[in-house]
């Protein structure tokens, strides 16, 4: 079974330990997950709760070849926003279409509903995303969720082909991990109030 296969995936004989120990990983490395492994990931993040099972979301998936062009739609963006930026500082921003060697883009689908208002759909779509990454580190490679103006610049939807009414949920930059993990974080109380 490939996912069974895949080096540095966690064995498991806490369950909850996916849910505490999991962090996000800024630094990472080839290879990402490849395409069957990535379907199946993003299929069990698709089992989300949902109400209406709507499935307000969709995945936009950046490989190694697409991002420099997704790149290039981020610097055409910030010259745009900021027309006195310097080219150093659209080569920054260019570059971090590549932190990662993929990147998987959750896109709320939300629409009006009668029974499912839109905060639900994002709801759902957030924790597409967070299933995602979690199911990322579950099979051993690191994940981060990110976001940023970049969803809103025009250039960049254009070149994502979102349409009107799509947004995006999640910049989940996907690879293995690089470098020392980080500690887990430590343990707090959760905010908890039992209603007597
Ligand atoms: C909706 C959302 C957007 C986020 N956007 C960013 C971001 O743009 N940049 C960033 O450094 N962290 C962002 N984060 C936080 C990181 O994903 C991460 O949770 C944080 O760095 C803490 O690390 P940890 O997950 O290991 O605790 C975002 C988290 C969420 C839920």
């Amino acid at each position: 079974m490939v996912l069974g296969n895949i080096p540095g995936a966690p064995v498991v004989d806490d369950p909850l330990a996916l849910l505490r120990d999991r962090r996000s990983r800024p630094a990472l490395t080839a290879p990402a997950p490849d395409r069957d492994v990535l379907r199946h990931l993003l299929t069990a993040a698709c089992s989300a709760p949902d109400h209406g099972r709507l499935r307000p979301w969709r995945f936009i998936v950046v490989d190694d070849a697409a991002r420099g062009s997704l790149g290039d739609s981020f610097a055409a963006a910030h010259a745009e926003r900021d027309p006195s930026a310097d080219p150093a500082e659209l080569d920054r921003t260019r570059a971090k279409a590549l932190r990662a060697p993929m990147i998987v883009i959750v896109v709320g689908t939300t629409r009006p509903h009668p029974k499912v208002p839109e905060w639900e759909q994002r709801a759902a779509a957030a924790c597409v995303a967070h299933g995602v990454v979690l199911g990322a580190h579950a099979l051993g490679f690191g994940a981060m969720w990110r976001t940023g103006w970049f969803g809103e610049a025009p250039k960049v939807r254009a070149h994502l082909g979102l349409a009107d009414g799509e947004e995006v949920t999640g910049w989940i930059y996907l690879g293995t991990p690089a470098g020392a993990a980080p500690a887990p974080r430590p343990a707090t109380e959760p905010p908890v109030t039992w209603l007597g």
